[in-house]
C-alpha cells in the first residue's frame, strides 16, 4: 500500500500565519502537522509516501527532504494549482500505479493514528473506504449520508443543508478504480475537481465505499482557533520529557516537556506545555496548554493557552497574553519611550485584542 499527502493549496484560512509558511508546516505541540501525519503512516507500515506540493512546495521539500528520517521514501508530485483534491489525485496516477493507497489531507490531525484501519482496507476487497466522525457544524466539510444498514447513500461537499453531521475527515483509502472516477468528473461549481464526486461515481458505478466512524478526536487546523484546540489536545497526550536546563529558582509540573538547550530561569511553567529547543523563558510565567516552539525568547511575561512560533521575543509584557497565535520573529515588548501609546506594526489579516 502507497501513501499520498495532499500539502498543496494556499492556507488562506491560517492568515497571517501562513502569508509566509506552508500551513502544513506549522506545528501543533512543537511538531510540524505534515510530520505528524507522516508519522501516521510510518507506523501504518506505509513506507513510500507521495506528497502533492504547489506554491509552498520548495519549503515543503526543504522541511521534509526524501523522508530517511522517519524511513520512508518520500516522492514529490506537483500541481499547477489548487485544482481540488480529486484533481490532486488525477495527477498522483503515475506515482500510484497498481496499488491500493491512502490519501490523508496535509492539514489533518487525528487521535490514535490509522494503522488498524489500513490493515482493514488492505485486507479487504473494498474499492474505498472513507473516514467520517460526528460533526457540530457539517455545512463546513464533505458529509454523507448513509442508509438504515450503515452504508453510505450520498455525498456532498460543503451542503448549505446538510444530510447528517457525519464529515468526512480527511483520510481515504482507494484502490485504482479511483482513477477511472476522476477522469470522468467534472469540476464543481466552486471549478475543483471535489473526491466527493469521484467517491460518488464510485458508488453510483456499483464499487464498494466502506464508511468508518472515527470515534475519538479529530481536528482539521484550518483557521487559528483550530490549531489552538489541536494544540490543546496533542498537548494532553504528550509525554513530558525535560531534556533542557531548569534553574532551582524555577518552578516546573510533571507535564512540562522542555526540549534541548532550552533554559527557565526564575519561571513558574504549568503543563501541558512544551518550550522548544534553545527557547529561554525568563522570569515569566507560562500557563498551561502553551506551546513555544524554538529559539523564542519570553522575558518578564505571561503567557497562557497560546501557541509561539520560532524566533518571536516577547519581553516586559504588562499583562497577561493568552488563547494567542504568534507567528515567526514576532517582536513584542513594553516601551517606556512617551507618548505611552500601543505602537504596531501589524501584517495584514492581523487580529489584536486590547485591553
Ligand atoms: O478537512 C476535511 C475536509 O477536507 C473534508 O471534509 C472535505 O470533504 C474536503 O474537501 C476537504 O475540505 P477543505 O476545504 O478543508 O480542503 P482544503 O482546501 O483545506 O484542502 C485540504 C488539504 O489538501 C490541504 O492540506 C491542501 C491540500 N490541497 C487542496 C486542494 C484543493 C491540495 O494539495 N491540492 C488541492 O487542489
Amino acid at each position: 500500500m502507497k501513501g499520498l499527502i495532499l500539502s498543496g493549496g494556499k492556507g488562506t484560512r491560517l492568515y497571517p500565519i501562513t502569508y509566509t509558511q506552508a500551513k502544513q508546516l506549522v506545528p501543533v505541540a512543537n511538531k510540524p502537522v505534515l510530520f505528524r501525519v507522516i508519522e501516521a503512516l510510518q507506523e501504518a507500515g506505509i513506507q513510500d509516501i507521495g506528497i502533492v506540493i504547489g506554491d509552498t512546495g520548495p519549503e515543503i521539500r526543504q522541511a521534509v527532504g526524501k523522508g530517511r528520517r522517519w524511513g520512508v521514501r518520500i516522492t514529490y508530485i506537483e500541481q499547477e494549482a489548487p485544482l481540488g483534491l480529486a484533481h490532486a489525485v488525477k495527477i498522483s496516477q503515475e506515482f500510484i500505479g497498481d496499488d491500493r493507497f491512502v490519501m490523508f489531507l496535509g492539514d489533518n490531525v487525528i487521535q490514535g493514528g490509522i494503522s488498524q484501519l489500513i490493515r482493514e482496507f488492505e485486507q479487504s476487497d473494498w474499492n474505498c473506504q472513507v473516514v467520517l466522525t460526528e460533526v457540530e457544524e457539517p455545512q463546513h466539510y464533505g458529509v454523507a449520508e448513509l442508509d438504515e444498514a450503515g452504508q453510505i447513500l450520498r455525498l456532498v461537499e460543503k451542503p448549505r443543508n446538510p444530510p447528517s453531521n457525519l464529515a468526512l475527515v480527511g483520510i481515504y483509502m482507494f484502490d485504482p478504480h479511483i482513477f477511472q472516477a476522476v477522469h470522468s468528473i467534472q469540476p464543481s461549481w466552486r471549478g475543483e475537481l471535489e473526491i466527493t464526486d469521484a467517491i460518488q461515481w464510485l458508488i453510483d458505478h456499483g464499487y464498494t465505499v466502506r464508511p468508518y466512524i472515527h470515534r475519538g478526536w479529530w481536528i482539521d487546523t484550518g483557521k487559528p482557533i483550530d490549531m489552538l484546540a489541536a494544540n490543546d489536545r496533542v498537548l494532553a497526550e504528550l509525554v513530558p520529557e525535560v531534556r533542557g536546563y531548569v534553574d532551582r529558582d524555577s518552578q516546573i509540573d510533571h507535564l512540562v516537556t522542555v526540549e534541548e538547550g532550552a533554559e527557565i530561569v526564575n519561571s513558574v511553567v504549568r503543563g501541558p506545555t512544551i518550550i522548544g529547543r534553545n527557547c529561554r523563558i525568563v522570569n515569566s510565567f507560562i500557563g498551561p496548554f502553551t506551546s513555544i516552539y524554538h529559539d523564542t525568547l519570553v522575558e518578564n511575561s505571561e503567557i497562557e493557552h497560546s501557541i509561539v512560533l520560532d524566533h518571536s521575543h516577547i519581553e516586559n509584557v504588562p499583562h497577561r497574553i493568552q488563547d494567542s497565535m504568534i507567528g515567526r520573529n514576532v517582536h513584542i515588548t513594553h516601551s517606556p519611550i512617551k507618548p505611552r501609546a500601543y505602537k504596531l506594526i501589524l501584517g495584514d489579516n492581523s487580529k489584536v485584542g486590547l485591553l
